[in-house]
């Protein structure tokens, strides 16, 4: 018998996140060409009002690439073999900031901390302050820890870099418009981010500001990689508002969409919203017993990162959510993949979406011998959301 329930989902992981029924349309549009007055004029608008997101003036770049080659992008732009750079490392995607440099020759100095918390400033401060010779070349921090729902303090790690020649770098990947990131006035050289988040659009798309100091390590560079050139990336937009090769024009077309309903809704209450998302899905998380990874300071708007109850295996928690529910949250990644399940509740996230995973998440944990008290998540959330 057919499930007419079938495609009846939530998704609830912290990115590929649910995308709104008018950038859906959007999507459905006729196939852009991209080499027509046409597209170099969305090509210019939707460049315009990323900006707006990023709080740059610097250069905003658009790749066809998922986050990941925005993050190779900063790497292999700015840096020849041999170079050195800081990795502020808390996390897997920040490991993926010393994999990529390793990929490109660079020899990153790693200031690791536990998972789960905050970078510490002090840390980055001591690592910049034994570099007489001003030698480290980049310094790559992540705005907000998917993997362990932690967001950083992305302003006082610039802070403590003061005016060290190193351009800093970051991962806002999980964290561009759903907390405050201030890429100008916190003096952030280069940021990337990625579509399938609080963009609320299908993965394909990836974003990367450019400041004047990081253009100036660029022209230094000698091999910055053919596809994920950002001089070429430059070149195009600057001369024809165009990009160097097919750009992946549909989704673009979503992200006008998408641009607009945040416009709309204005970015100080995009963020407010992630904001009540979190408080919300915290107290349900404590009112079941269980334990957010991340401390309340420290924790995430756009997921929030859950210890395994007990010995539960935390991939059965997420099989029978998604397979009894249709509820998909995301077990852990790296070394606490087997520690942490994941709630994501960024993007097009409802309040409503919430309360309906934690009601199956009481379920879940009933089934799997946790003693859930039903309802207990659920009326602590609905008290959340009564609060505002
Ligand atoms: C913080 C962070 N960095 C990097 C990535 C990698 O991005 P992508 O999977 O789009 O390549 C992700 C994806 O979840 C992320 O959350």
């Amino acid at each position: 018998m057919a499930n007419l329930m079938e495609d009846k989902q939530i998704l609830m992981i912290p990115g590929p996140t649910p995308i709104p029924q008018r950038v859906l349309r959007a999507l459905a549009n006729p196939a852009v060409g991209h080499r027509t007055p046409g597209f170099s004029r969305l090509l210019t608008e939707v460049t315009q009002k990323v900006k707006e997101i990023y709080r740059t003036d610097n250069d905003l770049l658009i790749l066809t690439s998922s986050g990941t080659g925005a993050m190779e992008a900063a790497v292999s732009n700015f840096l020849n073999p041999g170079d050195k750079v800081i990795v502020m490392e808390n996390g897997n995607f920040a490991e993926r900031w010393i994999k990529i440099c390793e990929a490109y020759g660079a020899i990153p100095r790693v200031v690791a901390g536990p998972w789960g918390q905050q970078a510490e400033p002090a840390a980055l401060g001591q690592a910049l302050a034994a570099d007489r010779d001003k030698e480290i070349k980049a310094v790559y921090v992540t705005h907000n820890e998917t993997s362990t729902g932690v967001t950083h303090d992305v302003r006082a790690l610039r802070a403590v870099c003061g005016d060290h020649p190193a351009i800093f770098v970051v991962d806002s990947i999980s964290g561009m418009a759903v907390s405050p990131l201030e890429t100008d006035a916190w003096g952030l050289d280069v940021v990337v981010s990625g579509s399938q988040k609080a963009f609320m659009l299908p993965p394909g798309l990836a974003f990367i500001s450019v400041s004047p100091k990081a253009w100036e390590l660029n022209k230094g560079c000698e091999a910055p990689s053919f596809y994920l050139s950002l001089r070429a990336a430059k070149k195009n937009l600057d001369d024809k508002k165009m990009t160097p090769y097919t750009p992946a024009a549909s989704l673009l077309v979503g992200l006008r969409e998408s641009l607009s309903m945040m416009a709309e809704e204005g970015l100080a209450n995009i963020q407010a919203r992630h904001a009540r998302n979190r408080d919300i899905t915290r107290a349900a998380v404590r009112a079941m017993d269980l334990t957010p990874l991340a401390d309340d300071a420290a924790a995430s708007a756009a997921v929030t990162a859950i210890r395994r109850p007990g010995d539960i295996d935390v991939k059965k928690i997420a099989g029978i959510m998604a397979d009894k529910y249709n509820i998909i949250i995301a077990a852990g990644q790296g070394k606490l993949e087997k520690e942490i399940f994941r709630v994501g509740h960024l993007g097009y996230i409802a309040a409503t979406d919430i309360l309906a995973t934690v009601a199956c998440l009481e379920m879940t944990l009933l089934e799997l011998g946790w003693p859930a008290t039903l309802g207990a998540g659920v009326a602590a959330a609905q008290r959340q959301i009564l609060r505002g």
